[in-house]
């Protein structure tokens, strides 16, 4: 069963059909990559799951309880968090701290909080960073910071849009095999990405999705193969190539 099932979307605004009747699902101990062209619907997509925008209809059904349009915090409490395009985080505080206070949302202690957020500092090899506010950084590290502070949340469903914008290809090695050992924590991975080397080697399964529609889906080679994904997708590259 799907920890994670998003049933029939749809959703506009200003009369324009942003979602229109989008489906989706997510396992537990896989990587599901949620890939379109700009525009797709992709991070509204996530919005939606993660109670930031409410659907016009359509349910998200997370752990066999319908928790369509429930408030973020609530959801993110429940074990379904996310990381946003625009990184967020908390930019007065530390990195360490930025991570601690992710943490301190399912232990009440601090000790323990610091325990963990020390673990994820060592796994994403952001140790040099630690004592440096989050402003500091560059766009890529503050990603990985911003993966690290989801990941300190203690998820079971974790949405990562486009953490991988921004990293230098060394940091993009470090996150794909950070994002690879998740789903042996029975972590379900919701992933959106522009980085197509990195989807393609991370992803158990790929969601093609265009203009808020189901485009195609299937395995990584399936969904390479598809001439309706290529032509959406890659559009001229593909045709000029
Ligand atoms: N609150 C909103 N009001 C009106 N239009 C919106 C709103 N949010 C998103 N859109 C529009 O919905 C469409 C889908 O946007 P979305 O940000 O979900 O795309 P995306 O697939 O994440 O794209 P990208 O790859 O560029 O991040 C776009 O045309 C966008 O302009
Ligand atoms: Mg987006």
């Amino acid at each position: 069963m799907s920890i994670l099932s998003v049933q029939n979307i749809n959703l506009a605004r200003g009369g324009l059909k942003i979602l229109d009747n989008l489906s989706l699902e997510a396992q537990a101990g896989h990587v599901t990559s949620v890939i379109g062209p700009n525009g797709a619907g992709k991070t509204t997509i996530f919005n939606v799951i993660s109670g930031f925008m409410r659907p016009d209809s359509g349910a998200v059904v997370y752990d066999g309880r319908n928790v369509t349009s429930m408030l973020p915090e609530k959801l993110c409490n429940m074990g379904l968090a996310r990381t946003f395009q625009r990184v967020r985080g908390l930019p007065s505080l530390s990195v360490r701290d930025n991570i601690v206070v992710g943490a301190l949302n399912r232990t009440s202690s601090v000790r323990q909080a610091k325990k963990e957020a020390d673990a994820l500092i060592e796994e994403l090899d952001l140790g040099e960073y630690r004592d440096q506010s989050a402003t500091s950084l560059s766009i890529g590290t503050r990603k990985i910071v911003e993966v690290a502070r989801v990941l300190s949340t203690g998820p079971n469903v974790v949405l990562l849009d486009e953490v991988m914008g921004g990293l230098g290809p060394s940091e993009v090695n470090i996150m794909v095999e950070f994002i690879r050992k998740l789903p042996e924590r029975g972590i379900a991975v919701l992933l959106v990405e522009h980085h197509m080397e990195a989807v393609m080697s991370v992803s158990d399964h790929i969601v093609v999705i265009n203009r808020g529609r189901n485009l195609a889906e299937g395995t990584p080679t399936e969904v390479a193969q598809d001439p309706g994904v290529i032509e959406a997708y890659l559009g001229s590259e593909a045709s000029n190539a």
